[in-house]
């Protein structure tokens, strides 16, 4: 039996809380948040307990692991505390809101040595899954160029940016970041970057993007395109394919009814999910229940430290690259 403490809860930290109280061999026992209302409304739920005092949650030795959904400007800390009191951690992305800070949390957690999952979601859907495993078995060849396309009704609001500073970059696109670094299994070294922000005027006056095209190239020139952003009034958009030398993988978006209806008028069809809650549901219990596996066998849960870090350099560096409007390298 797993014994977690969840620190947030707020949208996420309510994903995880009920998965958590779901799995049968986890147990929810302590709930931290700032907001001491919701903080309690999720422990009581759950039969948990809930405190204020963070230092206290994380070295209560009745925990195994932290599961972190609290603002990402505190993971990295947060992380490094409880690495330092032996906890195993699963972390929501991005590592932190600030790369010096996630290396230095990511040194500490390395250096502790405790398990350390970071909640890439998408290496848990089972069509993701499949284009992942059409690359890594050979059956399409060599990789040679993917196209990712990322896109949410809404553009992110005036409290997103707040919380989380570059935003669509951060919190949105580094999911497809991790993606590209998954599926095509080579790492990016260089990325050009162009954003605009189209549909939000508050996020133009915050200096923040809605829309950005962003392109990934590998030491061996092979390439991904990422089309991520908001203004998809039809849905949750998530698509992707990869080229490579001898076939094509794709990954279209999920519906709730193959159904198409014909008339003189045109051709209807159901709209994609509405949001990642509803696309992404049974990913996040999937993780989950990796990271319990894991756990419990003693494997090192995936994807890890250095993926979370990959990722939010990736971002970093396309907000470099839409800002002078040059290609920026990156290091691995
Ligand atoms: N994997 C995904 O699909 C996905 C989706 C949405 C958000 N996220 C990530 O999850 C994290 C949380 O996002 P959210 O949408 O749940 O945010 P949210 O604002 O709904 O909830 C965050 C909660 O953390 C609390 N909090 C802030 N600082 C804290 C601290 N020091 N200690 C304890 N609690 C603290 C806040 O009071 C709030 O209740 C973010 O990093 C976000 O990027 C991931």
């Amino acid at each position: 039996m797993v014994a977690f403490c969840l620190f947030g809860a707020g949208v996420m930290g309510t994903v995880h809380a009920a998965n958590i109280a779901d799995h049968p061999e986890a147990r929810l026992r302590t709930v931290v948040d700032v907001a001491a209302a919701a903080g309690r409304a999720i422990a009581d739920q759950y039969g948990a307990v809930y405190l204020d005092d963070a230092d206290a949650a994380i070295n209560d030795p009745n925990h195994d692991a932290v599961l972190i959904a609290s603002d990402a400007r505190t993971h990295a800390d947060l992380a490094a505390r409880a690495a330092r009191a032996g906890k195993a951690i699963f972390c929501e992305k991005p590592l932190d809101a600030d790369v010096a800070k996630a290396e230095a949390g990511a040194r500490e957690v390395e250096a502790a040595g405790v398990p350390f999952q970071i909640g890439f979601h998408r290496r848990y859907d089972p069509n993701y899954r499949g284009l992942h495993q059409a690359v890594a078995s050979g059956e399409i060849g060599d990789v040679a160029l993917m196209r990712i396309v990322a896109r949410q009704p809404e553009a992110p609001s005036r409290e997103d940016v707040a919380k989380l500073p570059a935003n669509l970059w951060k919190d949105l696109l580094i999911h497809d970041l991790d993606l590209a670094r998954w599926v095509m299994g080579e790492e990016p070294v260089e990325v050009f970057a162009t954003a605009s922000c189209l549909f939000a005027p508050w996020l133009k006056e915050a200096g923040e993007v809605d829309t950005i095209a962003m392109t990934l190239r590998t030491r061996r020139g092979a390439l991904c395109q990422i089309s991520a952003g908001a203004g998809s009034a039809y849905g949750f958009d998530q698509r992707a394919e990869v080229i490579g030398s001898v076939g094509m993988a794709a990954v279209d978006n999920l519906r709730s009814t193959t159904v198409e209806r014909y008339a003189a008028d045109g051709a209807k069809r159901s709209n994609p999910p509405a949001d990642f809650l509803e696309r992404y549901t049974t990913c996040y219990r999937e993780e989950l229940d990796h990271f319990i596996d894991a756990l419990n066998t003693g494997a090192m849960p995936t994807p890890g430290l250095g993926d979370g870090l990959q990722a939010l350099k990736l971002a970093e560096a396309g907000i470099a690259s839409a800002r002078t409007g040059a290609p920026v390298a990156v290091t691995g």
